[in-house]
C-alpha cells in the first residue's frame, strides 16, 4: 500500500460563471477541486492550509475513518475549524472501500465551491468485478449561486427565511450551454465508437436531488457510495446530495454529439427550487466537425418531470449489494428517528424583517423534535475524549416524543422542536437499527440522510408511516445495498442497520445544507471497545483548538 501526500491551499480565486466573476473559495485555485486517486488500502496525508478569510474544515465524505475520527472533518463535531492562516493535516487509510467517494468543506456553505472527487481503485493487481473500462471520468454535479454562497446562508439565518435557490446547476463546475455566457466552457466528455467508459457520478449540489441522463444512451450501474452493486441498466439516475453512482456507458450510437443533462428532482411541495437544467456534451471522436458558423445541436435526453417520485423511487430501490453482506440479523438498538422540517416561533419582539418564515414563524428542522445545535468552544469529539462536561448531553430521545400520522400535515402546536446538543451513546459492537421516518410538517420532501464514519445497509424503504408489525416483512436481509447516504422518501421511511465498530463521535444529518443549517442532525457517540485496536487513536498534535 502507498502513502499519498497532497497540499490543499484554501484560497479566494476569481471564477467567472453566468457572465460575472466572483471571488470564489477554492482548493489550489481549482474549481471543482483536485481529484484524488488511491488504491484500496492506501493512506492519504492531506495538509490543508487556510489562506481564506473564513474558518474551514475538510470532510472525506464516505471514508470510514476507522479509529481516525479526528480526520473526519465536520466543524465542531470532530475538530475545531482551521482558522484563517492556520493549517491541519488529515491522515487516514482507506480500508475495504472501492469506487467513488468525494471530499468537501464541512463549515457553513463553503462546500458550494470547495469539493472534489476521491476515486478508490481496487488493490494493485486486483481487477474490477466488471469489464475494464477504456477510461474513467468523474462527473461532479454541483450548484452555483451568482453571489457569495456564504452571504446567501448568512442572510437566510439572519432573517429566518428560506435561502435563495441557486442560479445554475453545474457539471464539473460548468453550467453548460443552456445558461447565459456558458456556451464556450461546456464540459465535453469524449467517447470512441465501441468503447465503454466509467462515469463516476457525484451529487455535490448543496440543496437539490438531481436526475441525470445522457441522450440515446443507457447506463449500466456498477456501484454506489464506494460499494459494488449487482448491475442493472437504466436510462436515468437520481442522486441525493452526498450520493455517488458509478455507471458504464458504451459508445454504441452513431458518432455524433449527445447532451448529458441534470435537473432537479424536487419532491418538496410548495417550496421553491432551481428549475434550470445543466448540460455537458458526450462527443464521439468520429463526430463530424460542424461547418463554420453552424451551431452544433446535440440530441437532448428526456428527463423525468421535477416531481416524478415514481421514477426516483424505482431507481433508488433497484440497488442490491454485489458482495457478501454482513447485515446483522439480530439488533441491540432499535431506534426510531423522525426527520423533517418545522416552524418555530420567532423570538419575542422580532420584527418581520428579522424573522421571515410564514405567518410570523422561522424555519427549523429536527430529528425526534430536537433541532441540533453545534457547540462553539470545543469539538464534540474532543469533549468526549477528554471528558469535558457541559458541551453536550447524551439524552437524545431514541423514539419521538409523540406518535401521530407523521405524513399528514401535523399542526405546529404539537410539534415545536427544542434546540439542543443531544447525542446518543452506542456501546462498541452494538448492532443498530434506525427507522428514519419522514414527517410532514410545513413541507414534505425526500431527505438524503448521511451518517459519518459508517456504511449502513438499507433494508427497506416505503411510503406513509412505518408499521413495525407489517413493514418488517419487507426487510431485505439477503443483499441490501451498503450506502453512506439514504434518500428517505417523501412522506415515507427508510430502515438502516449497521454495527457500531468504529469509536468516535459521528454526525448523522440531512445532506441538504439548508436543513443541516436548520438543525436536521444528531450525533452518535460510539464508545471504545476493550482492545487497543477497538479504541479511538490519540488526536494528532496539530489538531486545531477552538
Ligand atoms: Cu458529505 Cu456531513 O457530509
Amino acid at each position: 500500500a502507498k502513502v499519498h501526500y497532497h497540499d490543499f491551499v484554501i484560497q479566494a480565486t476569481p471564477v467567472k460563471r453566468l457572465c460575472s466573476t466572483h471571488n470564489t473559495i477554492t482548493v489550489n485555485g481549482q474549481f471543482p477541486g483536485p481529484t484524488l486517486e488511491v488504491n484500496n488500502g492506501d493512506t492519504l496525508v492531506v495538509k490543508v492550509v487556510n489562506r481564506a478569510q473564513y474558518n474551514v474544515t475538510i470532510h472525506w465524505h464516505g471514508v470510514r475513518q476507522m479509529r481516525t475520527a479526528w480526520a473526519d472533518g465536520p466543524e465542531f463535531i470532530t475538530q475545531c475549524p482551521i482558522r484563517p492562516g492556520g493549517s491541519y493535516t488529515y491522515r487516514f487509510t482507506i480500508q475495504g472501500q472501492e469506487g467513488t467517494l468525494w471530499w468537501h468543506a464541512h463549515s457553513s456553505w463553503l462546500r458550494a465551491t470547495v469539493y472534489g472527487a476521491l476515486v478508490i481503485h481496487p488493490k494493485e493487481g486486483i481487477s474490477y468485478p466488471f469489464p475494464k473500462p477504456a477510461r474513467e471520468i468523474p462527473i461532479l454535479l454541483g450548484e452555483w449561486w451568482d453571489a457569495n454562497p456564504i452571504d446567501v446562508i448568512r442572510q437566510a439565518t439572519r432573517t429566518g427565511a428560506a435561502p435563495n435557490v441557486s442560479d445554475a446547476y453545474t457539471i464539473n463546475g460548468q453550467p453548460g450551454d443552456l445558461y447565459k455566457c456558458s456556451n464556450q466552457d461546456t464540459t465535453i466528455v469524449h467517447v470512441d465508437s465501441g468503447e465503454t467508459v466509467l462515469l463516476r457520478v457525484i451529487n455535490a449540489a448543496l440543496n437539490q436531488q438531481l436526475f441525470f441522463s445522457v441522450a440515446n444512451h443507457k447506463f449500466t450501474v456498477v456501484g454506489a457510495d464506494a460499494s459494488y452493486v449487482k448491475t442493472f441498466t437504466t436510462s436515468v439516475l437520481m442522486l441525493g446530495p452526498g450520493q455517488t453512482t458509478d455507471v458504464l456507458i458504451t459508445g454504441n450510437q452513431p458518432p455524433a454529439r449527445y447532451y448529458m443533462a441534470a435537473r432537479a428532482y424536487a419532491s418538496a411541495q410548495g417550496a421553491p427550487f432551481d428549475n434550470t437544467t445543466t448540460t455537458a456534451i458526450l462527443e464521439y471522436k468520429a463526430a463530424p466537425c460542424p461547418a463554420k458558423g453552424v451551431k452544433i445541436n446535440p440530441t437532448f435526453p428526456s428527463l423525468p418531470a421535477f416531481n416524478d417520485t415514481a421514477t426516483a423511487t424505482a431507481f433508488t430501490s433497484s440497488f442490491r449489494s454485489a458482495r457478501k453482506v454482513e447485515v446483522p440479523t439480530e439488533i441491540d438498538e432499535n431506534l426510531f428517528f423522525t426527520v423533517g422540517l418545522g416552524l418555530n416561533n420567532c423570538p419575542a419582539g422580532a420584527s418581520s424583517s428579522s424573522c421571515q418564515g410564514p405567518n410570523g414563524t422561522r424555519f427549523t428542522a429536527s430529528m425526534n423534535n430536537v433541532s441540533f445545535v453545534l457547540p462553539s468552544n470545543f469539538s464534540l469529539l474532543q469533549a468526549h475524549h477528554q471528558g469535558i462536561p457541559g458541551v453536550f448531553s447524551t439524552d437524545f430521545p431514541a423514539v419521538p416524543p409523540v406518535k401521530f400520522d407523521y405524513t399528514g400535515n401535523v399542526s405546529r402546536s404539537l410539534w415545536q422542536p427544542i434546540s439542543a446538543t443531544k447525542l446518543y451513546k452506542l456501546k462498541y459492537g452494538a448492532r443498530v437499527q434506525v427507522v428514519l421516518q419522514g414527517t410532514n410538517i410545513q413541507t414534505a420532501e425526500n431527505h438524503p440522510i448521511h451518517l459519518h464514519g459508517y456504511d449502513f445497509y438499507i433494508l427497506a424503504e416505503g411510503f406513509g408511516n412505518f408499521n413495525p408489525q407489517t413493514d418488517t416483512a419487507k426487510f431485505n436481509l439477503v443483499d441490501p445495498p451498503l450506502r453512506n447516504t439514504a434518500s428517505v422518501p417523501v412522506k415515507g421511511w427508510s430502515v438502516i442497520r449497521f454495527i457500531a465498530d468504529n469509536p468516535g463521535v459521528w454526525l448523522m444529518h440531512c445532506h441538504l445544507d439548508v436543513h443541516i443549517t436548520w438543525g436536521l442532525a444528531m450525533a452518535f457517540i460510539v464508545e471504545n471497545g476493550v482492545t487497543e485496536l477497538e479504541a479511538l487513536e490519540e488526536p494528532p498534535v496539530d489538531l486545531p483548538v477552538c
